[in-house]
């Protein structure tokens, strides 16, 4: 008997068939990073119960409900944007193969084209239409006709230095079954793993059998830290400060949307579906600059019952190392004041490791730092 949730909408979509013949499809497209991402986590399940990219009535949902048409729980629209060119060109019921830089990966079969209210969904999803909110940005930029229909995938993109750590819902299920965890916590990143990360991590991990580290590993804004670089850095992180036995590391190779409180949710759902029971939901997740409240991303789980999203959230405050507690607190459990605390912004900390400044051993541990330095350094002289 298996302890892990059922995956969301009941069962694992899964649409990888790298039989399935193309030869009498002769349309095709170019998609972007984004839509292949998104191509390969509905293939494999993660986006489960998606099977393909939303129609108009559920993207309406989606946008002014956070529910599908069927009112399954669903945050995030996802969609394949084209052009008015390509849209004039379509018909209901064809095929159309889907490249990115011109290797073949999937088909998706047109069920029917619209143009979205962009404004409108900026509004909705990213609670601003500001093309400063890098998501928002990309949303504009993509537009203008929506493109929707059941999705083949017929190759999975290739896994590079992510080969080891990069594992469908239905492996993650079954690595935790094998390990024997019946309760397993969920961690998104899209940074390193700094000591309040690892704080928030081994508190929840004291109250559950495992703990799943997923960083997000797709399209994320420019000066983030890329995604391999941080990956040496979670390698080196868990060699040295994490028992093997109760954390496997995977990487969840999504898009960042940068949609704070609605992103904390898809995230959920997909950490649902790789098989985990709980959720870690801190400070300010999924956000970006002053778009959202620090804890708007907690919040938002209470427009929902637990039943209904089938995973349950862990919420943390704000994390900091204390030098008279002497270790890493809260507000929740610090009594001290600000001039104690350790606080660093990501901006600041991003400007130290790329000016090769280590951050203080408070902060991020000296072998993180030590990797992440050197991967950038690389990455400016190559
Ligand atoms: S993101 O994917 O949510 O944008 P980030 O790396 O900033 O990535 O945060 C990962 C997770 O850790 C999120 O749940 C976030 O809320 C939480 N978090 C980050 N920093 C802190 C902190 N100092 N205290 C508490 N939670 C934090």
């Amino acid at each position: 008997m298996s302890f892990l949730p059922t995956p969301h909408g009941g069962k694992l979509i899964q649409a990888y068939k790298p039989e399935y013949d193309v030869s009498h499809i002769e349309k095709e497209w170019e998609i972007d990073a984004i839509a292949l991402s998104d191509l390969e986590l509905m293939g494999v399940g993660v986006f489960s119960p998606l099977t393909g990219f939303l129609g108009k009535e559920d993207y309406e949902s989606v946008v002014s409900k956070m529910r599908l048409a069927d009112n399954t729980i669903w945050s995030i629209p996802v969609t394949l944007p084209v052009s008015y060119e390509t849209a004039e060109t379509l018909t209901v019921g064809e095929e159309v193969k889907l490249k990115h830089n011109n290797v073949l990966y999937g088909v998706i079969k047109v069920s029917e084209w619209y143009e979205p209210d962009l404004t409108k969904e900026a509004l909705e999803v990213y609670k601003t239409d500001e093309t400063a909110h890098p998501g928002v940005k990309r949303l504009f930029e993509r537009g203008p006709v929506y493109v929707a229909g059941d999705i083949i995938l017929v190759k999975k993109p290739e896994k590079g230095v992510f080969d080891d750590v990069w594992f469908e819902p239905k492996e993650t299920r079954a690595l935790f079954e094998e390990k024997g965890w019946k309760t397993v916590v969920g961690f998104q990143t899209r940074n390193p793993i700094h000591r309040a990360h690892e704080y928030i991590q081994k508190a929840a991990l004291e109250t559950v059998d495992g703990l799943f580290v997923n960083p997000l590993v797709g399209e994320t804004k420019s000066d983030d830290v890329p995604a391999d670089v941080r990956l040496k850095s979670y390698r080196v992180l868990l060699e040295n400060y994490y028992p093997k036995e109760r954390v496997q590391l995977g990487v969840h190779p999504a898009a960042m949307r940068y949609a704070g409180p609605r992103e904390a949710i898809f995230h959920a759902l997909a950490r649902k579906n790789y098989g985990c029971t709980h959720f870690i939901v801190g400070r300010d997740h999924a956000g970006v600059g002053n778009y959202y409240g620090t804890y708007d991303a907690q919040y938002i789980f209470s427009e929902f019952t637990e039943e209904e999203l089938g995973i349950k959230p862990l919420f943390f405050e704000h994390s900091f190392y204390c030098t008279k507690c002497e270790g890493m607190a809260s507000d929740k459990t610090c009594p001290h004041g600000k001039e104690d605390r350790v606080i660093l912004s990501g901006t600041k900390v991003r400007e130290m490791l790329r000016s090769g400044v280590l951050p203080p051993s408070t902060f991020s541990r000296k072998e993180v730092v030590e990797v992440l330095i050197e991967g950038l350094r690389e990455k400016t002289t190559v």
